[in-house]
């Protein structure tokens, strides 16, 4: 693949969105903000795009990826949306939340994007530099998450450029990721409703939008097969449900367990989130033989914090 001098531009300068319209409308990648954390952004009805996605993270061709859309008016031209995926749209687009419905056949959605597969995952970003590049394309970006695949995934343009630096040519620079974790991800089969990642979105919150219960996607049928164990992992192994510090440890704490730096003093599971992936990143950078974790309680986001902390504890795979 073709090295770049990869350019970080912040999305505020004249001229930012419309060069990075212009980059996606070419086939080519672009690195841009999203509320949850940056993605790696290629036009998703060009299939030579959609492949440098997978080139530039070391992405396995299986794991399929998420269409970006501008809203569910331009979500309604690639998958059947139920009537309860509506009620979800209207709950929380622009944002967080991701819905895998069954994909309209012959949309125009190149095949690599579902890798295979008969649905398509589809997001609306609230980012404004996101909405607003999607807008003017005028039609969906596929977009994972912006890191080397396997990595901790990336919070700001600095986190990009760090895991991604000539692979390619811009990375828009828009800020500080607010939620800090990806989007919860749904599965709609008929009037059912499949948690198959957890995030800021609870299921709770799902529940109070649809009137309808959640069930774990270990009862579905629905492929998530992006779902690998080890994922999210920093360089330095991770030890979980930590209350003391062993030799050679950065403790990472959480409410009352204060550790060398803290989730959230105060015990937020939203600031948590905000702050998990900067602070694995940190934990890195300061040398740790280990990283350990104080607990977070299991409800609410703290749901989706541990499968993040378990994912970055699994065994890594060979490199
Ligand atoms: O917050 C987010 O969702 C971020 C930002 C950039 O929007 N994106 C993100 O993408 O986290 P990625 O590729 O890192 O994670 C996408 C997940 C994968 O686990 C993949 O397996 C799943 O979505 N997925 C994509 N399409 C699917 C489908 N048709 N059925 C089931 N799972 C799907
Ligand atoms: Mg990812």
């Amino acid at each position: 693949m073709a090295a770049f001098k990869t350019q970080v531009v912040s999305a505020h300068e004249d001229g930012a969105i419309s060069a990075a319209v212009q980059q996606l409308d070419a086939g080519n990648l672009v690195a841009v903000p999203t509320e949850t954390v940056y993605g790696l952004a290629a036009d998703a009805c060009t299939d030579a795009a959609v492949q440098k996605i997978y080139q530039a993270k070391g992405r396995p061709s299986y794991n399929p990826l998420i269409c970006h859309v501008a809203d569910a008016a331009m979500a309604e031209r690639y998958v059947a949306v139920t009537a309860g995926a509506k009620q979800l749209m209207e709950a929380f687009w622009p944002g967080p939340l991701t819905l895998v419905l069954d994909r309209l056949p012959g949309s125009g959605i190149a095949a690599s994007v579902t890798a295979g597969l008969d649905t398509l995952a589809v997001r609306a970003p609230k980012h404004p530099t996101t909405h607003k590049i999607i807008e003017t394309l005028g039609r969906p970006v596929a977009a994972p998450s912006a890191n080397p695949s396997g990595k901790l995934s990336p919070t700001s343009a600095e986190d990009v450029l760090e895991g991604l630096a000539g692979k390619l040519p811009l990375i828009l620079d828009g800020g500080r990721s607010d939620v800090g974790i990806e989007s919860t991800i749904v599965g709609v089969k008929g009037d059912k409703y499949y948690l198959l990642r957890p995030g800021s979105i609870t299921p709770d919150d799902i529940t109070e939008a649809t009137g309808a219960p959640v069930y774990d996607r270990d009862d579905t049928k629905i492929t998530a097969p992006g779902q690998l164990l080890s994922h999210y992992a920093p360089n330095a192994p991770v030890r979980l449900n930590a209350t003391e510090k062993q030799a050679g440890e950065i403790l990472i704490g959480f409410g009352d367990i204060a550790g060398d730096i803290s989730l959230s003093t105060s015990g937020d599971t939203l600031e948590a989130a905000h702050n998990l992936f900067e602070i694995l990143r940190k934990a890195d950078t300061m040398g740790a033989g280990t990283i350990a974790v104080a607990p977070i309680p299991d409800a609410g986001v703290g749901i989706a914090l541990n499968d993040r902390l378990r994912r970055a504890a699994a065994p890594r795979e060979a490199a």
